[in-house]
């Protein structure tokens, strides 16, 4: 049997999307309250910025992976029209289903789709934009996904990773302060659950760095691709265009 890690422990491959699952559905009410405090409501502007970088114009298809509360799905919504079409999925029900009512709440009605990012119910050649926001880090096969990715875009789509990725040498130490001292408190407090947010600080520190998930990406078959990093790196974007 082979192993993989949940954030610093090595678990069974076939265990680890049952831990990660664990961790969503134990956080999915809380979810966004958290994201606003622990990133002091950048989550936003990264988000913001991800949506400027796919370029998606009026009638354009786009699936978001790993979609959770819907940050992204609701902005590609606001940018394709009535004439294109935004798949919202994700593997676990209880964040999508979050996401689902906060879509509604805002007026937007979208195919909601629970689905494993590793095998992806959709055809070949299908989307103009996939995209992928804090959720691949959690995949066991990372390879399998990109591929799976790669697959459902039209020739010339792009994939847009945002991601979590390796933060600047002067700011590192501050920055694991925050991520082992401060986050897994601050979890504590507002979602009863700190051992999801160490989580949270450990599997970033496992998350392949920005040049080893740009290898990655041209592994599964993408090309042009380019990295912005935001924030010093504490995340960046991956963008990678299916040939
Ligand atoms: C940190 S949340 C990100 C949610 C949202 N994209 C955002 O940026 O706010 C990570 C999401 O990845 C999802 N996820 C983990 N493994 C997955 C998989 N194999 N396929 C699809 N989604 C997965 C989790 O269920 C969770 O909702």
């Amino acid at each position: 049997m082979s192993t993989t890690h949940f954030g610093f422990e090595s678990v069974d491959e076939s265990d680890k999307a049952q831990r990660v699952r664990g961790v969503f559905d134990s956080v999915a009410s809380r979810y966004d309250l958290m994201n606003d405090l622990m990133s002091m409501g950048l989550h936003r502007a990264w988000k913001a910025y991800t949506v400027m970088v796919a370029n998606v114009g009026e009638g354009s298809k786009v699936l978001d992976i790993a979609g959770g509360t819907g940050d992204l799905a609701l902005a590609f919504a606001r940018k394709v029209g009535a004439s294109g079409e935004v798949v919202h999925t994700d593997i676990n029900e209880a964040m999508l289903r979050t996401g689902r009512d906060r879509l509604l709440d805002a007026g937007v009605v979208l195919p909601t789709l629970v689905c494993d990012a590793e095998k992806l119910p959709f055809p070949d050649n299908h989307f103009d934009v996939v995209t992928v926001a804090f959720g691949l880090r959690n995949m066991t096969h990372k390879d399998a996904a990109l591929k799976e990715m790669n697959r459902v875009l039209k020739p010339r789509g792009k994939l847009l990773v945002l991601e979590f990725s390796k933060v600047a040498k002067p700011l590192r130490k501050a920055y694991d302060w925050y991520s082992f001292s401060v986050l897994p408190r601050l979890g504590k407090v507002v979602a009863g659950d700190d051992a999801s947010y160490r989580y949270l600080a450990e599997s970033i520190r496992q998350h392949p760095d920005q040049a080893t998930l740009a290898g990655m990406m041209r592994a599964a078959g993408l090309s042009q691709v380019e990295v912005f990093n935001l924030a010093a790196g504490v995340v960046a974007i991956h963008r990678g265009v299916r040939i």
